[in-house]
């Protein structure tokens, strides 16, 4: 049975580590240090857009031209079509036919109201606990997936860890010694994952749809990331390019690109295996709660029959108007190019240098840091042998008013066992300007040497 709300409550009191009952105060209050602390508070846990990275003045203009022409804000304020509002279909198609250079249709996109949202849509409508065995979900895990999953049906012993290696995103071989008898949902972060930043290669992306085919697997691919991505920087003040060059097919783009077999199609249906899940929450702000899914234009009209959809129209219309003309207008990708990448580029630049000058000699290591690009939000830290995130975690909080997410929090909700993160932890480089990135990864040096030095 699905746990519901309140009991996730309840079990959240229990077993929650002070860590995370800090940081849900802190999302209640976000910018409160202890009184009686001289230091500013720096949060690393938070997974927000810094409010430098936001562009108001593009919703602004968006806004004015909606609002001033009836033939788009009478269809933008009324209840709009299931799959959602065709403008920003279409704009979408196009623009993501050019991020990941293959053709994309607009029936194959269903707008949503943002990934968590769709993620829910799509359990509610393609799975059912008395049918779908098993989520299978990437490990280090996006922590939020798992409540969706739970509330889903998927409560406690549904959903299972599968590693990631170090290399390049979930162990293939593994997850197919796990898969042989189910019916599965696979969940993963395929580009620049929440939390460890690893992409899966493209051969793994192919080993992972012929296997979803061959064992009845939806894989859900949150690409929340996959726009946000740079070359590392050799050192922060370095002027590069801010865009790698091309992106990787989307696991839907792989399945999509292979002709289903026979008995693939059903009822002469064909739903695909995998789909992608993304979001203008980190393009142009969370707030806005708009995003869409990518699959077969069979399964995006099975989505858009979600009932909560089918009464009331796909989420965010007025939203999804205004993306529209963001898009329509060329500013979506000029945000990108001009604002969030060579933000992010450049604060990933100054944690990287940063944490090798305060942390490289105390043996700390960083993940995914050794193929010329990054993207993101976050950085993964390994600590040396014998701290523990969580204990780290409540010392950076305690003692240098610093907020830190420990490993744990990463481990899948009742398969902690199957994938242990006690020794790592994540730092979320997004939310704060330069200068508290810099003196925030020297806090977290205070705190590991005064650690390292008691257990010597
Ligand atoms: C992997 C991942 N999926 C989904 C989300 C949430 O996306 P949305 O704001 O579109 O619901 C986040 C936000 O941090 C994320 O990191």
């Amino acid at each position: 049975m699905a746990t519901t709300a309140s009991d996730r409550t309840i079990s959240d009191s229990i077993n929650t580590s002070p860590v995370l009952q800090d940081i849900t105060n802190q999302a209640l209050d976000p910018d409160k240090s202890d009184p009686g602390s001289k230091k500013e508070l720096i949060n690393f846990l938070r997974g927000w857009p810094s409010p430098s990275l936001l562009s108001p003045s593009i919703l602004q203009s968006a806004t004015t031209a909606l609002l001033s022409d009836p033939s788009l804000f009478v269809p933008a304020l009324q209840y709009g079509p299931d799959p959602g509002y065709q403008p920003l279909r279409e704009e979408l198609a196009v623009w993501l036919g050019r991020q990941y250079s293959t053709e994309t249709k607009s029936e194959q996109i269903c707008i949503t109201g943002g990934a968590s949202q769709g993620l829910a849509c799509v359990l509610a409508s393609f799975t059912d606990p008395s049918y779908t065995q098993t989520v299978w979900a990437s490990a280090p895990c996006y922590y939020l997936a798992c409540p969706i999953f739970e509330d889903a049906g998927f409560g406690l012993g549904r959903i299972k860890a599968v590693p990631e290696d170090q290399e390049d995103g979930i162990d293939i071989d593994l997850l197919e010694t796990m898969l042989k008898h189910y019916r599965h949902v696979v969940y993963l972060v395929s580009t620049c994952s929440n939390p460890s930043g690893t992409t899966m290669s493209l051969q793994k992306r192919k080993q992972l749809v012929e296997l979803a085919r061959k064992h009845d697997v939806l894989v859900v691919s949150d690409d929340v990331y996959d726009f946000l991505q740079w070359t590392i920087l050799p050192h922060p003040d370095a002027s590069s390019p801010s865009k790698p060059g091309p992106l990787l097919p989307r696991l839907s783009d792989v399945d999509l690109s292979t002709p289903p077999s026979t008995t693939e199609i059903k009822e002469g249906k064909w739903f695909g295996n995998a789909i992608s899940n993304g979001s203008f929450s980190k393009l142009l702000g969370p707030g806005l709660r708009t995003g869409w899914v990518h699959g077969t234009p069979d399964f995006v009209m099975g989505l858009s029959q979600t009932g909560a959809t089918r009464s009331g129209g796909a989420g965010s219309q007025f939203a999804a108007a205004l993306l529209a003309e963001v898009m329509k207008a060329g500013e979506l990708e000029r945000h990108l190019q001009e604002t969030v990448r060579p933000g992010l580029q450049r604060r990933h630049g100054i944690i990287i240098e940063t944490i090798k000058q305060e942390l490289g000699e105390l043996g700390v290591t960083v993940a995914a840091q050794d193929k010329g690009r990054f993207g993101g939000y976050f950085v993964w830290l390994t600590l040396p042998e014998g701290l523990d995130g969580k204990r780290v975690a409540q010392k950076a909080r305690q003692e240098e008013e610093l907020i830190l997410a420990d490993g744990e929090m990463f481990e899948v909700s009742g398969d902690e066992q199957g994938a242990k993160f006690r020794g790592n932890i994540r730092l979320s480089f997004s939310w704060e300007e330069e200068h508290k990135i810099r003196e925030g990864v020297r806090r977290l040096g205070s705190v590991l040497r005064a650690m390292l030095e008691k257990i010597q």
